[in-house]
């Protein structure tokens, strides 16, 4: 048991204050209460072993009024439990003074997933690295004098200690824990500390130590688990992160293989291609994780969702946080991902009762690359996993008196020892294809198959500009003789910062350059992420890189020139050790090279600092504030601008569809809707190569299946719809590079096309099974046709089928084609089942396809349908007839 008995005196504390909380805050228990423990083999959860599947959502890339959603959709995919970090930086914005309103009312979101009834693992960290800004620690962290981050440092330590128990006080306040009724089964300390460790030597050691005990005496009563920490002390369990984790054992036979992080995507840089991991892959990673003894795993992102405002984290992490996630960034399933893992879950759940009763697994050669792990044998309630390894071929292996043949690289799922109700490279689920549309003029009537209309969206105004001042407009100036670091003197309030100085140049240094045919150059030794130089008035040169050389040759004029140099970050480091010491801007010399008389040393001259953008200081951005300054009209065909804002209003589609900005007739900027900050946005390209047909065979790793070769990695940017009004929304856009405002268009994102491929050979319906509590003892699965089950998004039906055949055949989705084996009765069958219908499904059998259209061989069933809004099908109806 983990530290029951002081959960239990810390219950009695606050639990007085929580009953009065309970009326107001509406805290009533989600659960019975229960204790936490676990043993080697599992959690155990009010005295039972469990085996949990574990979705990863991060609260502020969605909005409040996206998680119900999120949390529902990862119930029906099969988890038991959601994880998420908690980001300091955002919690504590200030030192002393706390933020949980809005994206960041934590509070709330645990009690939408304990009102949905799953548990929650909470990773305070608090650095949590995630691809978000700085790991999570806020920037004032790097003032308090003498601090050295996640190290055995006392500033540091005295700083964590006071985040981390403000967390817990506040869960347990809220009567958040389990054995309060809450949803919180388990917390983090640390994250992944185990990579830089040694960075750190002997204060390295200690530090864990420290941390892992700091964390046990804050009387959370749950146990408390460590990323990526061998040597996680104590009672602190060492749990593993990665593509997979079948091989990991944790450090103490006492406690249980868990894995934290599941990585079933990756995340994308600004001119990257966008990874995409293959479910049959990822499935298989699952499966053997569980075959061989893992208890407990979580996907890293279930749901990765939207990096808003300047949360990314970097340097240039872009703003979606996609994740190739079983839920895209706008929380739509993603299609087949979502669907085969809900029917990997179902089948391990069909598993739970064997895993959990045997002490560790009966292993079976069955062959070179082939092994099955069979649970609970001798007891009656038998569950095997038999798995391929192989990469390439197909094995054929007997197993307790049967055959079964197996794909490459592949695991089969056998709740009863007998019958295969999963395979991971066999995928029954639906495949979706988004659409987006551009509307003008809604509801939309739309007849069975028409397209959408491409038109462009509505702005009701046309663009208005305003032009950045290159110039001083702050009262907050400040200058001194140097060259200082960015983050000293931005704190990260704005990722820009702007160095102003003049320089005289001589008629002898005119002439020289002249006669040599050479320009002056502005060297530095090291720059990150973006530097721009202005020389009177007009930029000069760019330079993107993280912590690259720079040689920007500029033209100086005879006489006084102004001088503006533009350093500006895109993300602020997440990863790596010493992080309080790697700042921004420029790190070693800054000169000018190319006169007469030698280099001119930068960093002697007076420098006048001014930080940030004048229409974000003030915030023009905002609904309140944007009528404050003069704007003037943007003329059509105007040459593109550089350092300009532009504003529009618009209407929003109708219909609850998620929306998006498509903003790839822009550079690279920042952009607001009502004053909300929707991120960062640039149109940088991906590389033309590196794009290759994807195997989901053999280990995957972050490189292997690329998309978006040659295309900007990111156009679409999520506008949550409640951030939107009917009509009259203020779109804010603040572009560095040039771009055309007028292009800029207002998309809505849903799955059109579904298609389903299910074959005689595939295993029965898993879609369907929910899972009986308490688990029976023997579980029968009383029907092993194979089905085909399709489901339009929430809002839409099916409103037409494009393609059905059974027999053999050809293509694959949305370019079905039938072949000489094809049941003549198929289309119309699949019409009447399907048509009309959010889903429907429909057995794989010659029966139901009025006799067998060929004989001897595999038959299989293809549909391509199309899903539209259910509010336009009631005007369809009389067309299905
Ligand atoms: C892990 C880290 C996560 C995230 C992930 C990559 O190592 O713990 O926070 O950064 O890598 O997406």
């Amino acid at each position: 048991m983990i530290g029951d008995g002081r959960g239990f005196l810390r219950f009695l504390i606050v639990s007085s204050l929580a009953v009065l909380q309970l009326v107001e805050a509406d805290s009533s228990p989600y659960f019975e209460p229960f204790n936490v423990s676990y043993d080697h083999r599992a959690l155990i959860l009010g005295g039972k072993r469990r085996m949990l599947t574990s979705a990863g959502i991060h609260y502020p890339r969605a909005t409040p009024e996206m998680w119900p959603d999120l949390i529902a959709k990862s119930k029906k995919g099969g988890a038991d439990v959601v994880q998420t970090y908690v980001f300091w930086n955002k919690h504590e914005p200030v030192r002393g003074r706390y933020y949980f309103e809005g994206r960041y009312d934590i509070v709330k979101f645990a009690k939408v997933v304990g009102a949905a009834g799953l548990y929650l693992h909470l990773r305070i960290g608090p650095y949590v690295c995630a691809e978000w800004n700085f790991g999570g620690f806020p920037v004032w962290l790097r003032d308090i004098p003498g601090i050295k981050f996640r190290t055995d440092n006392a500033p540091f330590k005295e700083e964590m200690e006071r985040f981390v128990k403000k967390i817990v006080d506040l869960m347990l306040e809220e009567m958040l824990f389990s054995w309060q009724g809450g949803p919180i089964i388990m917390l983090q300390i640390e994250n992944e500390y185990g990579n830089i460790e040694s960075s750190y030597g002997q204060s390295g050691k200690n530090y864990v130590k420290w941390a892992a005990e700091m964390a046990l005496g804050l009387g959370a009563g749950v146990p408390w688990v460590m990323c990526r920490q061998d040597d996680a002390p104590g009672s602190v369990i060492n749990a593993c992160n990665g593509y997979y984790c079948d091989g990991f054992r944790p450090n103490s036979g006492s406690k249980p293989t868990l894995w934290t992080e599941d990585w079933d995507g990756w995340f994308a840089s600004w001119g990257g291609r966008l990874p995409h991991r293959p479910v049959e892959d990822l499935a298989f990673a699952v499966a053997r994780f569980f075959q061989r003894g893992g208890s407990f795993q979580n996907y890293y992102m279930y749901f990765g969702g939207t990096n808003f405002g300047r949360t990314s984290g970097g340097p240039f992490y872009i703003t979606s946080y996609d994740y190739d996630a079983p839920l895209d960034e706008f929380g739509l399933t993603s299609q087949p991902k979502w669907g085969h893992l809900k029917d990997l879950h179902s089948s391990i759940k069909l598993c739970e009762r064997a895993l959990v009763s045997s002490v560790s697994a009966h292993y079976v050669k069955l062959g070179p690359m082939q092994e099955a792990h069979v649970y609970n044998e001798t007891e009656g309630k038998c569950s095997a996993f038999i798995a391929n390894i192989d990469e390439h071929k197909y094995a054929t292996v007997h197993f307790l008196g049967k055959t079964y043949s197996l794909p490459p690289w592949s695991v089969s799922i056998l709740p009863d020892c007998k019958n295969v109700v999963f395979n991971t490279a066999k995928v029954s689920s639906q495949t979706s294809i988004k659409s987006r549309a551009v509307d003008q003029g809604l509801p939309l009537n739309l007849s069975p198959g028409q397209k959408l209309r491409d038109t462009q969206a509505y702005f009701s105004q046309s663009w208005m500009g305003l032009t950045e001042p290159i110039n001083l407009w702050s009262n907050d100036t400040f200058t001194v003789q140097g060259i200082l670091e960015h983050l000293n003197v931005t704190k990260d309030h704005s990722d820009y910062l702007w160095y102003f100085t003049r320089i005289h140049i001589s008629g002898d240094d005119v002439a020289f350059w002249e006669e040599n045919k050479i320009s002056p150059t502005i060297e530095i030794d090291s720059m990150r992420d973006v530097f721009r130089v202005f020389v009177n008035g007009q930029l000069a040169g760019s330079v993107v890189g993280h912590w690259v050389k720079v040689a920007q040759p500029i033209k100086l004029l005879q006489g006084y020139n102004d001088l503006v140099l533009l350093t500006q970050t895109v993300g602020l480091q997440n990863y790596g050790a010493f992080l309080e010491k790697d700042g921004a801007g420029f790190r070693g010399k800054v000169k000018f090279t190319g006169f007469k008389d030698g280099d001119m040393d930068l960093s002697n001259l007076s420098w006048t600092y001014q930080v940030g953008l004048s229409g974000e200081f003030l915030k023009i951005y905002s609904v309140e504030e944007n009528e404050k300054v003069e704007w003037t009209d943007v003329v059509t065909g105007d040459s593109p601008s550089t350092f300009t804002w532009f504003k529009a209003h618009f209407d929003s589609p109708e219909g609850t569809d998620p929306v998006a900005l498509n903003l790839g007739s822009m550079g690279k900027g920042q952009a607001w809707v009502n004053g909300h900050h929707i991120g960062r946005y640039w149109n940088r390209v991906a590389p033309k190569d590196g794009c290759r047909k994807c195997d989901y065979r053999g280990p995957y790793n972050s490189d292997k299946c690329m998309t978006n070769c040659g295309k900007p990695t990111q156009t679409r940017y999520h506008v949550p719809r409640s951030w939107l009004k009917a009509s009259d929304n203020l779109l804010v856009i603040f572009e560095e590079t040039g771009g055309n405002p007028s292009d800029i268009s207002i998309e809505r994102h849903y799955s059109e096309i579904i298609c389903g491929t299910v074959s005689e050979t595939h295993y029965p319906p898993l879609h369907k099974w929910t899972k009986p509590d308490p688990l029976p003892v023997t579980i029968s699965i009383d029907d092993l046709t194979p089905e085909m089950y399709l489901e339009c998004e929430q809002g839409y039906v099916i409103g037409s089928i494009e393609f059905a055949s059974y027999g053999t055949p050809d293509g694959s989705c949305p370019n079905f084609q039938r072949s000489s084996c094809h049941a003549a009765n198929s289309e119309h069958l699949v019409k009447e089942a399907c048509e009309g219908k959010n889903s429907c499904s429909i057995k794989i059998s010659n029966a139901r396809f009025g006799g067998d259209p060929c004989r001897g061989i595999v038959k299989t069933l293809a549909v391509q349908a199309r899903c539209i809004s259910s509010t336009s099908s009631r005007l369809l109806v009389s067309n299905f007839k």
